[in-house]
């Protein structure tokens, strides 16, 4: 059973016009099919416009298509009311956003615990006792790396850490599936690499991720590149040349020690570059 099975999905906004002016109607998604099995890691790429953020919100039940099903887990999303809405998209789904979204005056601990808080609020469900809250967060952090940082407010991070938290608190809940935005538009080139390989570690380990991203660079660290054009799925194709983020970051560390001797700023990934130039010379 696919984790996502989207058929048919059309996304359809209205906007009213003004007096005399008749509505504007903006078809942001035309018709998708799109199915996603466990342990896959796909990348949506098309340029500005083109349907990315409609169907990330659609995926992530933060709205619904106009015509079309959305089963996530074989369950039929559209038809459920707000409630049970909000629970699949706690539940089943770890956001992770460009901007972090960490809760300033809160410790990593504190923000990777906040999930399973609202998990506990919800009726019926059996409470989890506050230890085992926080042995799950840490859990979550020391996946990503940052045990020791547990304590250590956002400000007191870097931004590649930060981004490190909202993955421990994307994945605490064991959700079906990540859904990044983005992830990496903040970051700088090493942070980048960072974080790509700890998506690709995830997922090694058997985490589903489907990533919005616009550069091909990035796409290439995933496992299947989809392409919207226009609201419309143009391309479905795997990645035929995986790279290793965390092989380009060992290159990438060498080139840049290198470099920062001369004084001068290694290009955003040089070592893709070079990667390209030595893939045209076989
Ligand atoms: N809330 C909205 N109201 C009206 N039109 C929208 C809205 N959101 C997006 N659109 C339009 O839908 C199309 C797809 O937008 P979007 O999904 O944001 O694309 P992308 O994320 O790929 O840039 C665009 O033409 C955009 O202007
Ligand atoms: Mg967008």
């Amino acid at each position: 059973m696919p984790v996502i099975e989207l058929r048919g999905i059309k996304r359809i906004y209205r906007m009213e016009g003004r007096q005399n002016e008749s509505a504007v109607v903006v078809r942001a998604l035309c018709g998708v099919d799109f199915s996603a099995e466990a342990g896959e890691f796909v990348s949506v790429m098309g340029s500005s416009g083109s349907g990315k953020s409609t169907l990330m919100n659609i995926l992530g039940c933060l709205d619904k298509p106009s015509e079309g099903t959305y089963k996530l887990d074989g369950i039929e999303t559209s038809k459920s009311d707000a409630d049970a809405f909000a629970y699949i998209r706690n539940r089943k789904i770890g956001f992770v956003f460009q901007s972090f979204n960490l809760l300033a005056r809160t410790t990593a601990l504190e923000n990777v615990e906040l999930p399973l808080f609202y998990r506990g609020r919800e009726k019926g469900r059996k409470r989890q006792s506050a230890q085992s809250r926080k042995e799950r967060a840490v859990i979550a952090l020391r996946e990503v790396g940052l045990e020791k940082r547990m304590d250590h407010f956002p400000s007191q991070l870097s931004g590649g850490q930060q981004q490190r938290v909202a993955i421990a608190r994307a994945t605490v809940n064991d959700p079906s599936f990540i859904l990044a935005d983005e992830p990496t538009g903040n970051l700088d080139t090493g942070m980048t690499l960072e974080i790509m390989g700890l998506f690709q570690e995830l997922n090694a380990g058997g985490k589903t991720i489907v990533m919005v991203t616009h550069e091909p660079e990035l796409a290439s660290y995933t496992k299947r590149i989809i392409t919207l054009r226009d609201g419309e799925l143009v391309s479905d194709k795997p990645v035929t040349e995986r790279r290793s983020a965390l092989d380009d970051l060992a290159r990438w560390k060498r080139d840049h020690a290198l470099l920062a001797g001369e004084g001068q700023a290694p290009g955003l990934l040089g070592a893709a570059e070079k990667y390209a130039a030595k893939k045209a010379s076989l």
